[in-house]
């Protein structure tokens, strides 16, 4: 598992100054779509998990300060701070975040799963860092995951389903929220 890990930093570390180049208009898209389906107002506190180089902030165009991007690639992050110098960019695996329970009203995850060796692990540590009324907005590959797939893999993770829906480009899109609360 370490390898697979090591190997994915290792290839967003190389590619993140080109990173925006290609993926920027692809990333829009999703993003569109998916804020088009929730509401975010100002006193929100977000999690970016595997935000790389905060496409997610440029999308928001700063209008939420209380964003904290976190991913295991330092050069994503360290693109994102350029754009975004006074944003929270911290340097994590998503199957330990470093951020106490229940802290987080949005959690983010966007074209992230894919790199995950055991993203059971990852929905785990979500579920922990996510406020009891907070909101999970998550998506994943089509070629790679799933209708089912995702939705036994939010069963197990005690989240329950509020929307599933595919986007125009190359990924599911999934809202929900914590199944005990
Ligand atoms: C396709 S990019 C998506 C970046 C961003 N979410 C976006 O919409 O542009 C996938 C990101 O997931 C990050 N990533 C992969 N495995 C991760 C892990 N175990 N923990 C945290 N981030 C991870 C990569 O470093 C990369 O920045």
């Amino acid at each position: 598992m370490k390898d697979k890990k090591y190997e994915v930093r290792r290839r967003y570390d190389a590619t993140a100054t080109f990173y925006d180049k290609r993926y920027l208009d692809i990333q829009m898209t999703k993003y569109n779509e998916i804020f088009s389906e929730i509401d975010i107002n100002d006193s929100e506190i977000i999690l970016d998990v595997g935000g790389g180089t905060g496409l997610l902030l440029d999308f928001m165009e700063n209008k939420l300060s209380n964003i904290f991007c976190c991913d295991i690639s330092f050069n994503m992050l360290k693109e994102g701070k350029n754009k975004h110098k006074t944003s929270h960019f911290v340097c994590a695996d998503s199957d330990q975040l470093p951020f106490r329970e229940n802290r987080f009203s949005k959690i983010i995850c966007v074209s992230v799963i894919q790199n995950i060796p055991n993203p059971q692990i990852t929905l785990r540590e979500i579920y922990s860092s996510l406020r009891c009324d907070g909101i999970l907005i998550l998506t994943a590959l089509t070629k790679l995951f799933s209708d089912s797939k995702i939705k036994e893999m939010l069963h197990k993770a005690r989240f329950s389903i509020l929307k599933l829906w595919l986007l125009s480009i190359e990924d599911l899109s999934v809202i929900a929220k914590k199944k005990d609360c």
